[in-house]
C-alpha cells in the first residue's frame, strides 16, 4: 500500500517527464515539434507580446527576434524574461523574443533548460555545438524559415543577451519599411563607406526573404571565416541581397558608462528616449540603470516589509 502510493507521487514521476521533455527538445531530429511548442499558445511565454490568435492576425508587422545565448547563462536570461516581459506590448504588431542555444550538450543543462522551456516557451534549441567558430549566426539563420514556417514572420532578427531591445519602437520603424530584402540594424563600423560596412553584432534584423535564402545557399555554409557580423554582411553582398539597407544609428547605440569615464563617440551615447536598442549591458548596475530610464520600474510599488518585527 505504502508502495504503491510512493510509486505514484510526483516527486517519483519527475525524472520521468524531464526525461521525456529531454527527449523531445533536445533529440535534433525535430525541429517541426520544437517549434510548434517554442510557440505554443497555452504556455505562458512570457518574453513575449503573448498576442491572442486574433491579435496575431491582425497584426501589421511579424518579427521574430531571436536572443543568440548560452544555456548556461541563467541569470541573464531570467532577467531578460522580465525586461521584455514588462515592456508595453506593440501595437497591431507582434514581436516574439526568443532565446536560442545550442545542442544542450551538458547534462546540467539538458534538464535545466528543459523546465524552462516547459515554463516559458520560449527556448529554440538548434542543432550546433556552441563553441563552433562562426556556425551559429548561420545554422540559426537557416534553421528559422523551416522551423517557423507555419508562422508568417516579415523578419527575423538576431541579437545578443547585452542588448535590450525596445519592442514597440522595433515594430513602429518596421512597420513602414519594405518587407523584402531588407538589412536593418547598427551600420558598423561607422565613419567607413558604405561598401565596407555590415550591421554590428548588437542586433540587426533581415526580412524573410533573406533568411530564406541564407538557408538556401549551400555555398555560405563554407564561407564563415571572420567576425561572424562582417561574414554575414559578406554573404549578403555576395548574394546581392539585402539592398534595402537601413542603418538605425543613433536610435541604436552601445551604453556610454560615464562614470568609468567613457566618451560619447560615434556608436555611443548616453540613453534616449526613441532608443530602438542599447547594447554593451554588461552587468546588472547598466540594466538596472537603463531598466529604471525607459521607465519599466516606474509602475512597481516599493515594497514595505510590513511584519517584520513579528517574525521572529
Ligand atoms: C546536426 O548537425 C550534425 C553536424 O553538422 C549533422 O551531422 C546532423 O545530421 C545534424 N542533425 C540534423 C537533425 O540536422
Ligand atoms: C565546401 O567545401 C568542401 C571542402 O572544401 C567542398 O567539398 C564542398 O563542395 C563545398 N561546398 C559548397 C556548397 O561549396
Ligand atoms: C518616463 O516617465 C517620465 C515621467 O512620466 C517621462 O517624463 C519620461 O519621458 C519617461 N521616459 C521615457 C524614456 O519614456
Amino acid at each position: 500500500m505504502l508502495a504503491m502510493k510512493k510509486l505514484f507521487s510526483p516527486l517519483v514521476l519527475l525524472p520521468f517527464v524531464l526525461l521525456a521533455f529531454i527527449y523531445f527538445f533536445v533529440f535534433p531530429n525535430d525541429f517541426r515539434l520544437q517549434s510548434s511548442l517554442a510557440t505554443c499558445a497555452g504556455t505562458p511565454a512570457t518574453s513575449t507580446t503573448t498576442a491572442s490568435g486574433t491579435a496575431r492576425a491582425a497584426a501589421e508587422v511579424r518579427v521574430l527576434l531571436g536572443v543568440l545565448t548560452r544555456a548556461d547563462t541563467y541569470e541573464r536570461r531570467a532577467l531578460l524574461r522580465l525586461a521584455y516581459a514588462l515592456q508595453p506590448a506593440p501595437t497591431r504588431a507582434v514581436v516574439d523574443v526568443r532565446f536560442v542555444v545550442c545542442n544542450l550538450a551538458k547534462e546540467e543543462d539538458a534538464a535545466l533548460v528543459a523546465l524552462e522551456i516547459a515554463a516559458y516557451g520560449d527556448v529554440v534549441v538548434l542543432n550546433c555545438t556552441e563553441n563552433m567558430d562562426n556556425g551559429k549566426t548561420h545554422t540559426y539563420f537557416s534553421t528559422v524559415p523551416r522551423m517557423f514556417a507555419g508562422e508568417q514572420y516579415d523578419y527575423v532578427g538576431k541579437t545578443d543577451d547585452d542588448t535590450y531591445y525596445r519592442l514597440a519602437a522595433v515594430a513602429d520603424t518596421l512597420r513602414d519599411m519594405p518587407r523584402r530584402d531588407l538589412y536593418y540594424g547598427f551600420l558598423n563600423p561607422c565613419h567607413t563607406k558604405p561598401e565596407l560596412q555590415y550591421m554590428s553584432g548588437m542586433g540587426y534584423i533581415v526580412s524573410w526573404d533573406v533568411a530564406a535564402w541564407i538557408a538556401a545557399a549551400g555555398e555560405l555554409r563554407n564561407d564563415t571565416n571572420g567576425p561572424e557580423d562582417k561574414v554575414f554582411g559578406r554573404w549578403l553582398r555576395w548574394g546581392g541581397k539585402g539592398r534595402n539597407v537601413y542603418g538605425a544609428e543613433p536610435r541604436m547605440y552601445d551604453y556610454l558608462d560615464a562614470a568609468a569615464g567613457q566618451k560619447p563617440t560615434c556608436f555611443r551615447h548616453a540613453l534616449a528616449a526613441d532608443t530602438v536598442a542599447v547594447h554593451k549591458l554588461k552587468d546588472r548596475l547598466s540594466w538596472a540603470r537603463t531598466l529604471k530610464f525607459f521607465n519599466a520600474t516606474e509602475e512597481l510599488k516599493p515594497f514595505v516589509p510590513h511584519h517584520v518585527h513579528n517574525i521572529y
